[in-house]
This record gives C-alpha cells, structure tokens and sequence, in this order.
C-alpha cells in the first residue's frame, strides 16, 4: 500500500467548521460525520502536504456509552487506515477493544473498512412517503392516545427478538430496553405517532410501528408484529399507514434504522423501500496477545 502524503494529528478539537467543511468537499452529508454533535469533539485528523484537512476520525469519547465510535471522512482508503491506525492505538491503550465506525453508503472507501476487521451491523436509511400511493393499509391505523396502552405487550418483542441470534444486540440498544419500561410515558408525548394493527374478534393488537416527529425528517423508531402473526403482510400494512399519514402532512421522508444482522428488519425494510444512506460498522479485537 502506497503511503499517503498525509500526517495523522491528534486526538485534538475538531471544530464543526472542520467537519462540515471536509463534508461538503468529499461530497458527503453533513449526517454522515455527526454533525449534530455540538463544536467539543476530539479525534484525529489527517492533514495533506499541502495543508488540507484529507479526512478525520471523531473519538466519542465526550458519550460513555459510545466510547470508540467513530464518526469519520477520508478522501482515499489509505488516508482512512492512516488514521484508523492512530484511533485503534489509542483506543486499545484505554482498554477500547470495540471499534465503530459509521460509513456512507457506497463510499469507495468501505472495502478498506471492511479489509481492516470491520463488519457492518447497522443500517440507516429513509422511505420516500410519496412513492407509497393511495393503496389500502388494510386493518393498520393511527392509535389514539387511550389505546396506547394495548400496545404494551408487543413493545418488549423488540428487545427480546434483537438479543436472539443472529441478531445477537442484547445490550447496545439501551434505549428500546429502557423503552420496555418506559413505553408509555414516551408514545403519549405530542411529538410521537403510533399506528396499530387489531385483528379477530376480540380486537387484539397484533402489530404496531411507532414515528417520532422530533426531528425534521421523523423516523420509525420502534416496528413490531406478533410472532404468530408474522409473514402475513401486517408490517407492510402497518407501514402503507404510516407512509398515507405522513405524506398527507407533507412529510416527504421518513428515517429508520436497524440491525444488518436482522435478517426480518434487513428484509421488511429493503421491501418498504428503504434507501440506505449510511452504515455502522464494528470490529471487536481480542485483547488476549497471540
Ligand atoms: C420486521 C417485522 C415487523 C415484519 O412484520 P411482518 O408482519 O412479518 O411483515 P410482512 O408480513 O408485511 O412482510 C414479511 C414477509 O411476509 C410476506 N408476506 C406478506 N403478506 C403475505 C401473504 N399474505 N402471504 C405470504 N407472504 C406474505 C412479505 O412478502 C414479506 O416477505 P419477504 O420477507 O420475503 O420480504 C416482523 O418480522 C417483526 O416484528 N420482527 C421482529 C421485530 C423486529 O425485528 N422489528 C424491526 C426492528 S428494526
């Protein structure tokens, strides 16, 4: 590998101005380096010969609970493992031994991530509402608030389904455990919509798929159907739902993300017409010397 004319710095300050300055350059979105982090964010950066900032790697160290993952831009493969290398040294000198980064979609650069130990775990992405039509969404409607409640069963199918294998994500996802519990306080607020699916007789809830509004672009945060009534287009009812909901409100776009190694999530979400726009990937290194 041809060494790249470039010095790796830090870990130092990486201003927002850096960030999205080095964004707009590679062409990328301003997501796509988490940019909506605030100015305090320290990581390593690759400067060119000729004083260009070529690419950085964000340290997360400022969120505990992200520690090693790294948001980053490299303008060539070698400009990412020069930097990569400086991360992993530090990280693995602090007993980080878990390293995530999140890349573009189709970036040229994802095959060095991937020849670097990195596997992809996490997809994010966004449905076009528009491109949902006027077709029937069949037993799935909006919840009014006094409904919420019989949603409370389905809402730890997510957790448990996402620590079984192949998914194998017990612990990452704090926040659909903490979701478990506090499920009702957060679905009654006004920024968030959840939409249901009743079947038989008694009316059951078998089905439901939440959207938080919080954000300019919302995002289906939380999807589930019961096991037994799964593979019977319920999902896909559920989502024609949300797609009517939103594109009657003008929403053009609606985020998700998800497990790779889930195949039901990977499967839905490609079928609702998800387009992918950036993945997380992760190497975990055995500490143990060889
Ligand atoms: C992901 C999930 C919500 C999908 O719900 P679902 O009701 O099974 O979805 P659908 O039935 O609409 O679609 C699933 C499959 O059934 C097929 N299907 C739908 N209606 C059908 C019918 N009448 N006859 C036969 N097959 C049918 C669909 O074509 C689809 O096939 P595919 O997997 O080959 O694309 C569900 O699997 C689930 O709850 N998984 C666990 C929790 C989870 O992973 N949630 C997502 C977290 S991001």
């Amino acid at each position: 590998m041809a060494l790249p004319r470039i010095r790796v710095h830090g870990p130092e300050l990486i201003t927002r101005a850096e960030r999205v300055g080095l964004a707009r350059t590679l062409g990328q979105t301003e997501q796509s380096l988490d940019l909506s982090e605030p100015a305090h964010v320290s990581g390593w950066k690759a400067i060119g010969t000729d004083g260009t900032l070529q690419g950085l790697i964000v340290d997360d160290a400022l969120r505990p609970a992200m520690v090693g993952q790294g948001a980053w831009a490299a303008s060539t493969s070698e400009v990412f493992a020069a930097l990569y290398t400086s991360a992993a040294s530090a990280w693995t000198a602090r007993g980080i031994w878990t390293h995530q980064i999140t890349v573009r979609d189709g970036d040229p650069i994802e095959t060095a991530v991937a020849s670097l130990g990195f596997g992809h775990q996490q997809a994010y992405g966004a449905i076009r509402t528009q491109a949902a039509g006027h077709k029937d969404a069949g037993g799935a409607r909006l919840l009014a608030r006094h409904e919420l409640r019989r949603v409370l069963p389905l809402v730890p199918l997510i957790s448990t389904h996402q620590a079984k294998s192949p998914v194998f994500a017990p612990r990452s996802d704090r926040f659909l455990r903490e979701l478990d519990a506090s499920f009702l306080d957060w679905a009654a607020t006004d920024e968030v919509v959840v939409f249901g699916h009743v079947e038989g007789d008694e009316g059951d809830l078998v089905g439901f798929l939440a959207i938080d509004t919080a954000e300019s672009v919302p995002e289906i945060v939380l999807a589930a159907v019961a096991p037994i009534a799964r593979g019977r287009g319920i999902g896909g009812a559920l989502m024609q739902a949300a797609n009517a909901w939103a594109a009657a409100r003008g929403i053009p776009k609606l985020r998700v993300d998800w497990r790779t190694t889930n195949p039901d999530a990977q499967r839905f979400w490609m079928r609702a017409g998800v387009v992918v726009s950036a993945r997380r990937w992760s190497r975990t290194i055995d500490p143990e010397p060889m």
